[in-house]
């Protein structure tokens, strides 16, 4: 049995900008730092937002092994048929009761087992979310023996709750990546219990930009509260994300660090 394994985690992929740079430079990325599993959240790979066929099935190809989301996933309807066909496409586990979609799911990577859970934040977001601690404790709950590494994508706007769940989750889970603002924060840390985390892990898609959109089709609604039309950016592609390094004898990471990639 592999005692490392090295998981890749990448922000939010934003449109054809962030779809076509991880075509492009993804598979140099997983070769040069020896990744064996990459888990990329695609709430914003189809036109920024939501998800569509042809953009999942790229994004796939070009080496992402597990897709999460969050608030976005709805935003194409072609995704209501990924989420009956496909097996690595995952929605926050806190929707509402009776939401399609598969919300967790124990993938193999090679020898190992993995649990990965998407969950969704509650605070600055008015969805109507379920409680995202008490969702993550019921689903720990569920898998009390599962023996391999457990990874969240927690899906949230505010740093205060995304602290709160990282402390509160530390020792209980293997990692904790934050996505959802679309900026890649400095803190990434392995917690005094042993849970390695970072607030959040930033976007793959245009780094001059607005969280992905281009200046000019946003600033009205900033200078005349006008509504206006979002077009992704395409200046200065990035692939941003964190890579940590299990061990899988001491079952715990060893290290977290951050990717930022500009082209
Ligand atoms: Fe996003
Ligand atoms: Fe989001």
């Amino acid at each position: 049995m592999k005692k490392i394994y090295k998981f890749l985690f990448l922000g939010d992929i934003f449109g054809k900008t962030g779809r076509k740079i991880l075509s492009e430079h993804l598979f140099e990325i997983k070769k040069e730092n020896e990744i064996d599993f990459t888990i990329a959240n695609g709430e914003n790979l189809a036109h920024g937002s939501g998800i569509n066929i042809k953009g999942f099935h790229q994004i796939c190809e070009a080496g992402v092994d597990v897709v999460t989301s969050g608030n976005h996933v709805f935003h194409q309807k072609q995704v209501m048929e990924l989420l009956d066909d496909t097996d690595n496409l995952l929605i926050p586990a806190n929707y509402p009761m009776g939401v399609p979609g598969k919300r967790y799911g124990v993938f193999n990577v090679k020898d190992l087992n993995v649990l990965i859970i998407n969950i969704h934040g509650i605070v600055l977001i008015n969805k109507g979310f379920n409680p995202p601690f008490r969702v993550v404790e019921n689903i720990l709950t569920e898998y009390k023996n599962f023996d391999g590494p457990i990874f969240i994508d927690f899906h949230g706007e505010a740093t205060s709750e995304k602290r709160a769940f990282a402390m509160y989750f530390d020792g209980k889970v293997t990692g904790i990546v934050g996505t959802h603002t679309h900026i890649q924060t400095a803190d990434e840390r392995i917690q005094p219990k042993g849970t390695a985390y970072i607030t959040d892990i930033g976007m793959c898609g245009p780094y001059n930009s607005v969280i992905g959109i281009k200046l000019e089709s946003v600033i009205d609604q900033f200078l005349y509260e006008l509504p206006t039309k979002f077009e992704v950016a395409s200046s200065q592609p990035s692939i941003q994300g964190v890579i940590m390094t299990y061990d899988s004898e001491k079952k715990c990471v060893n290290s977290i660090e951050r990717l930022l990639k500009i082209y």
